[in-house]
């Protein structure tokens, strides 16, 4: 069976050999996984999250697909579109909004940051906060339940969006039947990230970057300035933490890696060593470069090739998957029968509750239980209170994966818990 990978990328801001390095290429050679099917996006609706003027968005937009098509992401065996070019992402956004609950949203950690942002400026704590970014988890979860994703290739920052999209796969699940795939994040452990000019990780946010498709004269300039030590030409150098050697090898075979290594211990000049990797950088990144400025000489093309692939995919996927969806939450043809709704009888005896009591070592304690059978234990609380407020919050907002106050019990699916809550909520 192939496994369904789907990756996003926001466009906003002008790529780098970090991302070059860290995310395009590998991705790109996963994409020619012959087990794989990719789902490739531009994410340009969470772009507007961050981006308010119009020109940089569709400037961005046309930036990244000329630099992953030139890269050499191929149409013809991955689905490559753009978010805005699929209508039932924003559609299903609703629907799942309507089965998130709203306690999880808040604790969303870009969320919380910018509240925390506001109360240290003195500030009402969500002010300047849209809309927008509070639905973020809810919008990425539609990106990829649309396409019941297995795998998400994401950064560290980005688990807890792939945890809140397994989250409102569940309830959902749960509500109406088992329509979704709960997606699994992937994160990739030896994901380069490279150095930047100042030795520092390579990252907009420090103003340390090399454009990936800087001209050649620029790029040599830029590698020129990488900050090195003072050691003069003959004195050896260690490879070491040197940003130099890590950029080289970034781009190099081992075999190259090998001599540049042994060059560093003979001593080579900076110089010297710089211009080496402006050579080789340049080797892999000018054909590169040159494919990217005959794209986005011809945006038309693009504009095509992106409406091409949302066509298919819609077709394909998009379509079908959420005509099922409606069907299933109720939005259905009137004139269809209408079927009696009729309340699932609750076997007595084994309902599911809440247990409060105190340990050995005095702290308050709770558990979840459902007849003989123990779902979830908390952790210790100072008071009662606290105990009893995260009981309520429990039963408001549902259990997460990522809360760190209450554990599952051995052998316990997390859906078992998802559903004696909601049993309870309706009690
Ligand atoms: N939030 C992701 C990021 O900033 C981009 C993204 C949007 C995404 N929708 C997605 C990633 C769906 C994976 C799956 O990197």
């Amino acid at each position: 069976m192939t496994v369904r990978v789907l990756t996003g990328i926001t466009p906003s801001g002008t790529p780098h050999l970090g991302n070059y390095v860290g995310a395009i290429r590998p991705a790109i050679a996963a994409s020619r996984d012959p087990e794989t099917e990719s789902f490739y996006f531009l994410a340009d609706y969470h772009a507007l999250i961050k981006v308010q003027d119009p020109t940089r968005v569709q400037r961005s937009t046309l930036e990244i697909a000329a630099t992953w098509l030139a890269c050499g992401l191929d149409p013809e065996r991955v689905w490559f579109y753009r978010q805005s070019d699929i209508p039932e992402i924003p559609e299903l956004t609703w629907i799942l909004a309507c089965v998130a609950s709203k306690g999880l949203l808040n604790r969303a950690h870009a969320y919380k940051a910018a509240q925390d942002r506001n109360r240290e400026a003195g500030e009402d704590e969500d002010a300047g906060i849209t809309a927008g970014l509070f639905m973020y988890p809810v919008l990425m979860a539609a990106d990829i339940l649309l396409f019941k994703a297995d795998r998400v290739p994401v950064g560290r920052d980005q688990v807890q969006h792939l945890e809140m999209a397994r989250d409102i796969a569940q309830r959902f699940n749960h509500l109406y039947g088992p329509h979704f795939v709960l997606p699994q994040e992937v994160i990739d452990e030896r994901v380069a990230t490279l150095p930047g000019l100042d030795g520092r990780k390579m990252s907009k946010s420090y103003d340390n970057t090399i454009p990936l498709f800087a001209p050649p004269a620029q790029l040599r300039r830029l590698i020129m300035s990488i900050v090195t030590d003072s050691r003069p030409p003959g004195e050896p150098k260690p490879t070491e933490g040197s940003g130099v050697f890590e950029i080289y090898r970034a781009f190099a075979t081992p075999e190259e890696t090998e001599v540049m290594r042994r060059a560093f211990a003979e001593g080579i000049a900076w110089g010297d060593a710089k211009q080496a990797l402006f050579e080789r950088v340049e080797e892999e990144i000018g054909p590169l470069r040159e494919r990217y400025e005959a794209l986005i000489a011809q945006p038309h093309l693009i504009e095509e090739q992106l409406r091409e692939g949302a066509r298919r995919v819609r077709e394909k996927y998009a379509t079908p998957f959420l005509r099922e969806l409606r069907e299933a939450v109720g939005l259905r043809a009137l004139d269809k029968t209408v079927v009696a709704v009729r309340q699932p009888s609750k076997p007595k005896g084994s309902r599911p509750m809440f247990k409060q009591y105190r340990e050995a070592d005095g702290r308050f304690y709770f558990k979840l239980v459902e007849g003989d059978r123990t779902l979830l234990v908390s952790k210790g609380f100072d008071s009662p209170r606290e105990a009893g407020e995260r009981i309520a919050a429990l039963k408001r907002d549902g259990f997460s994966a990522a809360d760190t106050t209450v554990a599952l019990s051995e052998g316990v699916e997390i859906e078992t818990v998802h559903q004696a809550l909601a049993r309870l909520r309706e009690e």
